[in-house]
């Protein structure tokens, strides 16, 4: 029975792109594909980051009297007893002309709500959904049993320091919609655009959080989508000259933020963990020239080809973790995390009471939406710049890395570290949890970075004590 719905789910979702990890798809190498193949046609001009420009259009602001109670959330089916924080759900309107609204969820703190932080969590992809993979997988208060039906309590839950709020963004992604089809075909720039508006929305329905602290935090694509938002709201309260959004600080998680690091990190990583031959890593290093606007010549694709093939039937986000299998019978791995947890949550959040308790439209909920991945518009090649300028800016910087994860790995965190040249101020050493390593960190001028030891690309599934000893770190400000 079980088997049998693992694998009809897993197979017949592929399809279209749902399915997220347990089974090959990978949506941040599907939407690289695209991208590459457009810069490798003769005449294709890359995006640029958006620059300052000290002009300010005002957003889209609509009433949101009366919406935040609307929105509470009173129990959530399967929900164990005793919660004992708040949790709300709903659609904010960023565009009322195209009827476009994206789906936020937001956990309170179950102590110290009113003093903690507001933090922003977001998913990358592009396409895949906040509240499905970062609330239900990862950091949120939650997890989905076995049963598909009952939840159980994460102590480790990122509310328990922060109230932490959830955005499925762009439209199209999970519970977030738009009845203009066409915004589907959407891209980074946009994407930072709506999140803002959403924001200045959602704080006039939430105005006790409206002079917060205020984080923005998020994972693989979301490198980009957290520099690129932070930019925007720093340039906003800059041009209006008010702190309409209080931001005091970005982390980024095993987080792609420039294609050529993501490319020799991740060759180098494969090679120095055992899983391409000597020849294919040389191969790839003497034929391959992964800079902007060099030439991808047939040599080198051959060779990429070849180290993609060696990552088959080993699970790539977490290299020494079970694959979710019906052979393997879903051994929990060494961290205790159900590999096929995934298919678990893609069945709770299709089960209409759940969808109604959401205050969500009855849709079929995706935990990624390939459409909108494989038509991603503009992904500049390099976020590295934005960085540079948000490091300059005072705000709080640091970048986090699950050293078990072969999507984005911490080779290729360090090689983006390295292009930012910025000085060391606290040497590599190793932080502790409990008397054991709990990864690594490195202080910079304007730039922390921290390693989880054997977490991988979903660093608070893995290791979600760890996790939340380096996210405490991060909201004090100060090194673990
Ligand atoms: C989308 O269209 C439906 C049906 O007309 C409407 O009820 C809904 O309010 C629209 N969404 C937005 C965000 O305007
Ligand atoms: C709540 O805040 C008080 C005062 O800062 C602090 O002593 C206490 O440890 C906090 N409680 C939790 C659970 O964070
Ligand atoms: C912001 O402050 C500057 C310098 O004081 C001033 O020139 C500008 O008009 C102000 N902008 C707004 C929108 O008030
Ligand atoms: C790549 O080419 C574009 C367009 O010609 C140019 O603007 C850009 O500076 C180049 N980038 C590098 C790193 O050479
Ligand atoms: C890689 O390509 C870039 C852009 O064409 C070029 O500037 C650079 O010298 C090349 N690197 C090597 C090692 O050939
Ligand atoms: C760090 O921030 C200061 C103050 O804004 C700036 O002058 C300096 O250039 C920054 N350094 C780096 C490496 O970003």
């Amino acid at each position: 029975m079980k088997i049998s719905f693992v694998l009809s789910v897993c197979f017949s979702l592929l399809a279209f792109g749902s399915c997220y990890s347990s089974n090959g798809y990978d949506p941040l190498e599907t939407a690289l594909k695209v991208q590459r193949s457009k810069r490798s046609v003769e005449g294709y001009v890359m995006t640029k980051n958006v620059k300052a420009d000290n002009t300010f259009s005002p957003v889209y602001v609509g009433p949101q009297d009366g919406l935040k109670d609307v929105d509470k959330i009173t129990t959530l089916p399967g929900q164990p007893a005793g919660a004992g924080f708040d949790q709300y759900s709903g659609y904010v309107t960023v565009d009322p002309n195209h009827g476009r609204a994206l789906f936020y969820y937001l956990t309170e703190s179950p102590a110290n709500s009113s003093t903690n932080p507001l933090v922003l969590w977001l998913n990358g992809g592009p396409g895949c959904s906040s509240f499905g993979n970062g609330a239900m997988m990862e950091l949120g208060p939650f997890r989905v049993n076995a049963d598909s039906v009952t939840l159980s309590h994460n102590k480790y839950a990122w509310n328990n320091v922060a109230n932490v709020l959830f955005l499925e963004s762009p439209a199209g992604v999970g519970f977030s919609y738009s009845n203009t089809t066409q915004d589907y075909i959407t891209g980074d720039e946009q994407t930072a655009k709506d999140s803002y508006t959403f924001l200045i929305n959602w704080l006039e329905r939430f105005p006790e959080y409206k002079t917060r602290d205020f984080y923005i935090t998020g994972e693989s694509y979301a490198g980009h989508y957290v520099p690129q938002l932070a930019q925007l709201i720093l340039q906003n309260n800059k041009v209006t000259n008010q702190t309409v959004i209080n931001l005091k600080g970005i982390a980024l998680g095993n987080a792609y933020v420039d294609d050529e690091t993501e490319n020799t990190g991740m060759f180098d990583y494969f090679w120095t963990h055992a899983i391409i031959s000597d020849e294919i890593h040389s191969g790839i290093i003497s034929n391959c020239n992964f800079s902007e606007n060099a030439t991808i010549t047939d040599k080198c694709d051959d060779y990429v080809g070849q180290a993609y093939g060696a990552k088959s039937n080993i699970y790539f986000y977490d290299i020494y973790a079970p694959l979710c299998s019906p052979f393997s019978n879903s051994t929990p791995s060494i961290s205790e995390f159900d590999p096929c947890t995934e298919n678990y949550i893609l069945q709770y959040l299709n089960t209409p009471a759940v969808q109604q308790s959401l205050h969500a439209k009855p849709v079929q909920w995706e935990s990624c939406n390939g459409f909108i991945n494989a038509n991603w518009q503009d992904m500049p090649f390099t976020v590295l710049p934005v960085i540079k300028d948000l490091m300059a800016s005072g705000i709080s910087v640091w970048i986090y890395s699950g050293d078990t994860d072969g999507r984005v790995p911490v080779t290729t965190s360090r090689y983006s570290i390295d292009k930012l040249q910025t000085p060391v101020q606290t040497s590599w050493y190793p932080w502790m949890y409990e008397e054991e390593v709990g990864g690594y960190a490195v202080g910079y001028q304007n730039l922390t970075f921290v390693t989880i030891r054997g977490a991988g690309h979903f660093v608070p599934s893995y290791q979600p004590a760890r996790g939340l000893a380096f996210f405490s770190s991060f909201l004090q400000g100060k090194l673990p």
